[in-house]
């Protein structure tokens, strides 16, 4: 069981208060005078992967009290709990093992006194073997064709993860297979998918942990529908659809033969889930070693984590740093932003896997916060967003923390692209610290000739006050081995935060009311009667709707 230790009662929490009210307006770029070493004290080299977070709003005193809270929060044990399989997804009383998934150690997991690796390694073997029969083009459709699109029909953690993914490893993507994703309920995404892809050559993968998802379970019986249209015969779905799922009996009864089930298990959250079958589609597309690659990089993250002292510690510092900002500059969210056009829905992966795990308001004791938990977080690649919201972040009246990512070697190296590119990065994350002072604008409104009353006037709006923070994260190239890195840096990123504000992290009630109320709207929609059994807004939306649809 998780401890329940309200931050905000720590020792360290107390000596962070004043310690904020010293440091708060310091301007970074004073420390960094100060501090000829200050890149070298604040950045971190783990194999291929170079995180500096010396571009933050803090002294070494801050992280040492940082740590502190951490350790207060008995950050150590409530990590081996994890990796150990204890239950700490209390609410949903199951342990939380996507660590086993990636546990290329092969070390035993015990869940409930039993080993789960053999269990895991036994999917992994079933991925393989079906990857490579998939790949080389062995696994043929009902014409005897071998397959050439996939579509992963899924939501949520089971959409996300693979379409990030492989959308950030395409180069390593085999010429002979497509894949495309189906998620939403908008009849739009699976109408626009299906008009690119044959009922002859195409393998459907669904994918719910609970084989109970609306979007997917809709989706799902769309696409069955318009493969039976084409190939008339039931028994040919064997040949186009696999599942993958935590619910034996919902696949069964969907109709998909056992042999074409990929299972995983209760302790992999959703968001967590593309280390298990969820990664089929993955494995499909990449081949299955690079699946393992990604395995692989994520374990070494993991060991990492597990092993490393706090002060030495990636996922820990960088959620440490969360906190700082969140909880005592009152930062409300974070941007994640790669300068790496493959990593474009890295974001919105991350938008998933951190709002939903720590967006909550009870602690672990049940008692509502009297604090901020998880940040907004958003983002989009460079430099695009610097064209979009990036006068926000220079110049706006909000403070927000920025993650910048970007790989040394890109896949495409075309011209000067890619120099053109991290000049960006470093130029941003040094005018964001630095910002520009009145006497520089003054300068330089000068040596442009203006006359002196012309720069009083505009030297107001040409000041950047600078001082926001970012980490940089540079890395080598976006390989599946880095990838799998990079996610379980953030992943444990987000545990830290749970951990130290005191909520579960690993459950998800806050979505289910929705689902509850579209399903109740649901029949009323299917008559033409007005309704009148909720608020009048709700009541005047579902009329008008009855109404125009009629148009
Ligand atoms: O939206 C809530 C949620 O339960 C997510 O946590 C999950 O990733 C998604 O729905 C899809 O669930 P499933 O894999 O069971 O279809």
């Amino acid at each position: 069981m998780l401890p329940s230790i309200n931050p905000t009662q720590t020792h360290a929490w107390q000596q962070l208060t004043s310690h904020f009210t010293t440091i708060q307006h310091t301007h970074m770029a004073q420390l960094f005078k100060d501090d000829a070493n200050r890149f070298s004290t604040f950045s971190i080299k783990f194999e291929d992967i170079l995180v500096d977070y010396s571009k933050n709003i803090m002294t070494e005193e801050t992280m040492q009290l940082l740590v502190k809270l951490a350790q207060e929060c008995k950050l150590s044990e409530s990590i081996e709990q994890m990796f150990t399989g204890q239950v700490i997804n209390a609410t949903e009383n199951r342990a939380v093992l996507h660590t086993a998934l990636r546990n290329r150690s092969n070390t035993p997991v015990m869940v409930d006194g039993k080993d789960v690796m053999p269990e895991i390694n036994a999917v992994l073997k079933q991925i393989e073997l079906f990857s490579q029969k998939v790949v080389n083009g062995h696994w043929k459709g009902y014409t005897g064709k071998p397959v050439t699109d996939i579509v992963n029909i899924g939501i949520g953690g089971s959409d996300l993860g693979p379409v990030m993914v492989t959308e950030a490893l395409k180069p390593y993507q085999k010429p002979n297979i497509k894949v495309h994703f189906v998620s939403n309920i908008d009849g739009t995404h699976i109408a626009e998918i299906l008009k690119k892809v044959s009922p002859e050559t195409t393998l459907f993968m669904i994918a719910s942990k609970t084989f109970t998802t609306q979007e997917t379970m809709t989706n799902a019986h769309t696409a069955r529908k318009w493969f039976l249209d084409a190939a008339k015969d039931e028994s040919f779905v064997a040949k186009h659809f696999v599942a993958i799922s935590t619910n034996e009996k919902a696949v069964k009864q969907f109709g998909i033969a056992p042999d074409n089930m990929f299972v995983f298990w209760d302790w992999v959250g959703g968001r967590y889930s593309l280390w298990s079958a969820i990664g089929l589609s993955i494995a499909c597309t990449l081949g299955y070693e690079r699946f393992t690659h990604l395995l692989e990089g994520a374990h070494a993250m993991d060991e990492h984590f597990r092993t490393a002292p706090f002060e030495k510690n990636i996922p820990v510092l960088l959620a440490l740093l969360g906190i700082w900002y969140t909880n005592f500059f009152d930062a409300q969210t974070e941007a994640i932003l790669p300068y790496d056009q493959y990593m474009h829905r890295f974001a919105a992966y991350f938008q998933q896997g951190n709002m939903e795990s720590n967006g909550k308001y009870v602690d672990r004791a049940g008692n509502e916060v009297s604090y901020q938990t998880g940040p907004v977080i958003w983002g989009e690649p460079g430099t695009n967003g610097q064209h979009a919201f990036y006068q926000l972040i220079h110049q706006g009246t909000k403070l927000i923390p920025c993650d910048f990512l970007a790989p040394a070697i890109s896949h495409n190296p075309i011209g000067d692209h890619h120099n053109i590119l991290l000049s960006n990065f470093f130029a941003q994350t040094e005018a964001l610290m630095n910002g520009k002072t009145e006497e520089e604008v003054v300068e330089e409104l000068k040596k442009s000739g203006k006359s002196d009353e012309e720069i009083q006037v505009i030297t107001p709006f040409k000041v950047f006050k600078g001082n926001k923070p970012t980490n940089s994260i540079l890395f080598t190239k976006l390989t599946p081995y880095t990838l799998g890195s990079l996610i379980a840096m953030y992943e444990h990123k987000i545990f830290v935060q749970g951990i130290i504000w005191n909520i579960f992290s690993f459950d998800q009630w806050g979505v289910e009311l929705g689902k509850q109320l579209a399903n109740k709207i649901l029949p009323e929609l299917h008559d033409a009667f007005p309704v009148s059994s909720h608020d009048s807004s709700t009541n005047g939306l579902i009329n008008a709707y009855k109404e125009m649809r009629t148009k």
